[in-house]
């Protein structure tokens, strides 16, 4: 096996990265300090600033009519994916914190994109289990409990238009994928990194952003 093309993401580079991607709009940036400010523990729950350039991306390339996002904490991931939709283009956030969600709110105000969002507090599962069972999702991302994700994928396949896109955060762990012995967190993501392989009904890949990356695409 072949790693040579693969680059180590030092300090440097990392800065190097941000410093040659689209940054932050001022209402991320804001929302970014806050996070830190107000939740000091839990922010490094929170999509770094490239990953929200690249989820604003995808999301203007796949034009969802109907986009998904399970774990919506303070609003960056959503952000991204609300300023990028098309005209009429909806978001559906799942989340079970009001506080955190809070935040949230504002800062979709501020960017004048929280017409755009329907936040359902609730688990997640019971969410997307409500939803109408035909086709009718285009962009799903799943950043929350990890013990759920393959929940969530069983939700939501059935519910992807063809050519749509699932988005998986945290496929890597910090690394501890790889340990077969892993318990908790990093053993539900090897759980669900497993499944996704052995699922037909995508294509997929795991793209070494932040702290991994899933990009499935549904078969049409
Ligand atoms: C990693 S954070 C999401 C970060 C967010 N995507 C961002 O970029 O800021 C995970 C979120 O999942 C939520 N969560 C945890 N368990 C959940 C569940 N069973 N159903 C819905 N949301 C859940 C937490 O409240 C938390 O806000």
């Amino acid at each position: 096996m072949d790693t040579s093309k693969n680059v180590r993401i030092t300090d440097e580079l990392y800065t190097y990265i941000l410093d040659h991607s689209t940054p932050p709009d001022p209402v991320q940036a804001e929302l970014i300090e806050r996070t830190h400010r107000s939740f000091a523990g839990p922010s490094g729950m929170q999509i770094p600033p490239e990953q929200g350039t690249f989820l604003s991306i995808l999301t203007a390339l796949v034009a969802p009519r109907f986009a998904v996002e399970v774990g919506t904490f303070t609003g960056y991931s959503s952000l991204a994916i609300a300023r990028a939709l098309p005209e009429g283009g909806k978001l559906l956030c799942c989340d079970v914190s009001e506080e955190w969600t809070s935040v949230a709110r504002e800062a979709w105000e501020k960017a004048g994109v929280a017409d755009r969002i329907d936040l359902r507090i609730a688990p997640a599962i019971e969410t997307l289990n409500a939803l109408p069972s035909h086709p009718h999702i285009d962009l799903a991302f799943v950043d929350a409990d990890k013990d759920g994700y393959v929940g969530y994928w069983e939700a939501l396949i059935p519910r992807m238009t063809p050519g749509a896109l699932v988005l998986a955060d945290n496929v890597l762990f910090g690394g501890h994928v790889v340990d077969p012995a892993a318990t908790g967190a990093p053993a539900a993501i090897r759980r669900f990194n497993e499944h996704v392989k052995k699922d037909p009904r995508v294509e997929a890949v795991i793209l070494p952003v932040a702290d991994g990356l899933t990009v499935a695409r549904v078969k049409g």
